[in-house]
């Protein structure tokens, strides 16, 4: 036997236990609907960017011009390369209709490793032991789990079909401010096609939000993950495009769904926030790699606007495949409709039934893997309970699980979600 050190780890490390998702990652099994892995990738794109890219380097190379390979590969500015800052300012001036400066907007864009690592730095740098945060329930677990490790505490509040309810968004707001003497710092929701749920918010939800945030003077994170996979009904504008001065909207995109997983993540941010944020970076990864910028650049420039259709065109066949499947084969439940995104989320009308219990007696040994909902709520912090009007301590529900359509195709999703759906009636 080692003796094992005798250092004592941070106190996060033992309220955190591993992601649920990342373990769920490791099964190897026949029906995959568990993390939101892109599975409607541009395959034909790829191999020409990266020819383009060693085109370019030999080329450069053989004419004695290397030092500009040299920075290919090397440390970049903190926030972004400059060049590719600009390619996703005009993506955001022209798709999503903000309004940056066609001249100098692209300065305030920021260029993170990944969204993932926006939201653990605007944590770092807003957040104290204690301080609160407002996130929808069910939220996304990427979320909700950096907020513990700052050990800031959550107050989910109800959500339905169309996504968090603003109005208790507010009471819980005022909430904490009467029970717990503290005002929430900022509020966390993805508006189009929600991980985990699946909703998106129709835009009285969007202003209503805006307006509580404005009011109480907090920040709204608007993580915009599946803003590009919006395959059916009205693509709606951003909650950042109705915060014209853009002063209190934390704004976050990422190639990972519209692209591939290449750990770009593109936002704006206020000022003040953006700049702590870019410390804050410089001492967490110096910056995000060169090379994977510039390819993300070159897609988007070139070949963005012809893929994205067929991208979405694949992810729709994959929803209603699975829309189609749990309707027919699964037992009583409701399920959310999602107009874009990866997920359904799923209800089961047996209160009773327990979704982690059975994908690890039943569905995992069958060879099916989806996300008990459980994962999706927090592991402490407070829940809003609208009938007191008070903050209670947070509340899991059993009784429901996260179904991904993103990486199956559409005979496994066919084959596999009516596996699942008998395999629930035998067994619940
Ligand atoms: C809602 C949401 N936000 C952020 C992320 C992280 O994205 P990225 O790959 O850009 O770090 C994900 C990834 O699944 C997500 O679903």
């Amino acid at each position: 036997m080692f003796q094992l050190v005798n250092v004592e780890f941070a106190e996060w490390t033992k309220l955190i236990p591993e992601s649920e998702i990342r373990r769920l990652l490791r099964y190897k099994v026949k029906y995959y609907f568990a993390g939101g892995k892109p599975g409607v990738l541009p395959l034909g794109a790829f191999p020409l960017i990266m020819m383009e890219i060693a085109k370019a380097e030999l080329e450069a190379i053989f004419s004695g011009h290397e030092k500009r390979v040299i920075d290919d590969y090397n440390y970049g500015p903190t926030e972004g390369l400059p060049e590719v800052r600009k390619v996703m300012a005009r993506i955001m001036r022209e798709r999503d209709g903000l309004d940056l400066d066609p001249e100098e907007g692209w300065k305030d864009v920021l260029i993170t490793t990944g969204s993932q690592q926006a939201i653990h730095l605007i944590m770092d740098v807003l957040t104290n032991p204690g301080d609160l945060v407002v996130v929808p329930q069910p939220v996304y677990l990427g979320f909700v789990n950096v907020v513990s490790k700052f050990l800031s505490n959550v107050i989910t509040v109800p959500s339905d079909l169309n996504g968090v309810i603003p109005e208790y968004v507010e009471e819980a707001i005022t909430a904490a401010e009467k029970q717990l003497g503290k005002k929430p710092k900022m509020v966390y929701v993805v508006p189009d096609s929600d991980n985990p749920s699946g909703t998106t918010m129709p835009e009285d939800r969007r202003r209503k939000l805006l307006d509580i945030v404005k009011d109480k003077d907090i920040y709204l994170v608007e993580d915009a993950a599946y803003r590009e996979i919006q395959f059916r009904g009205e693509k709606l504008k951003p909650i950042r495009h109705l915060d014209k001065e853009g002063t209190h909207v934390i704004y976050l995109r990422s190639t990972s769904k519209e692209v591939a997983v290449l750990r770009v993540g593109y936002s704006l941010m206020p000022p003040e926030v953006r700049e702590q944020v870019i410390k804050a970076k410089g001492y967490n990864d110096l910056c995000t790699p060169t090379i994977t910028q510039k390819i993300a650049a070159l897609y988007y420039e070139r070949y963005f606007e012809e893929y994205i259709k067929k991208v979405r065109e694949g992810y729709r066949k994959r929803y209603e495949a699975m829309a189609k499947a749990i309707d027919e084969n699964f037992p009583e439940g409701i399920r959310t409709d999602p107009t874009g995104g990866f997920f359904i989320w799923w209800i089961s009308e047996n209160k009773e039934f327990d979704a982690k219990k059975f994908l690890e007696e039943v569905a995992i040994p069958n060879e099916v893997l989806y996300v008990p909902g459980e994962a999706f709520y927090p592991i402490k912090g407070y829940s809003y309970d609208p009938e007191s009007g008070k903050l209670v301590n947070a509340t899991r529900k059993k009784n429901e699980m996260r179904l991904s359509y993103s990486y199956s195709t559409v005979e496994e999703i066919e084959e596999g979600i009516s596996f699942l759906g008998r395999l629930l009636r035998q067994h619940s």
